[in-house]
């Protein structure tokens, strides 16, 4: 039962990445300031490896959670199914941050812009068309985060279920009351 769950989440990571209507497909990224406190976004699910558990998302190498991962590799992922009441937290840690060239030029102009603004990703504008592209330079930056721990909980009739699992207990997991 508990690998059926790590099973079934893998999966829905799998299809997220090809499927842009799945719920999966966007989820909360958090991460820690230098001060201490959460910051949340969302993002895009760009890839996922169920074999080492790892994710991958797209950004702008100056915005402030690249900044904040650079002090702090640990982060934390939310992802929600409104429809089967499922929400997962996936506790991650920043493995990999590269800026590559080649997935960079793969990309339509249209969705460069969000990363090839003149000014840094939070600046201050006089209003939102004067903002200025430079696609030549790009700040594309490819983050991957690798999976230390997992929290499951569906919310059902007559039982919620609840689980846990870890890398130091090699994703064997438990339950826990919901
Ligand atoms: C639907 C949606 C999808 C988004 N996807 C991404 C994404 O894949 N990568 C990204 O950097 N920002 C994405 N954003 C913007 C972020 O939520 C965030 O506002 C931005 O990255 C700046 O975050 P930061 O200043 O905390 O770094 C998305 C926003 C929305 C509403």
């Amino acid at each position: 039962m508990l690998s059926s769950i790590l099973k079934e989440c893998k999966e829905q990571w799998i299809k997220a990445k090809h499927n842009k209507k799945h719920p999966f497909r966007f989820f909360t990224l958090a991460t820690i300031a230098p001060e201490g406190s959460p910051n949340l976004r969302t993002v895009v699910l760009r890839d996922f490896d169920s074999e080492t558990l790892s994710f991958t998302i797209y950004t702008d190498l100056r915005s402030r959670k690249v900044m904040e991962l650079e002090q702090d590799k640990r982060a934390q992922f939310l992802f929600y199914d409104p429809k089967r009441m499922l929400q997962i937290v996936v506790g991650v840690s920043l493995m990999k941050s590269n800026k590559n060239d080649l997935i960079y030029k793969s990309i339509p102009e249209q969705s460069k812009k969000d990363y090839a603004a003149e000014k840094s990703p939070g600046s201050k504008i006089n209003s939102p068309e004067s903002v200025e592209y430079n696609f030549s330079k790009g700040h594309f930056v490819r983050l991957i985060f690798k999976a230390e721990t997992m929290e499951y909980l569906r919310l059902k009739r007559p039982t919620h279920l609840r689980a846990f699992f870890s890398l130091d207990d090699n994703w064997e997991g438990t339950f826990l009351v919901p």
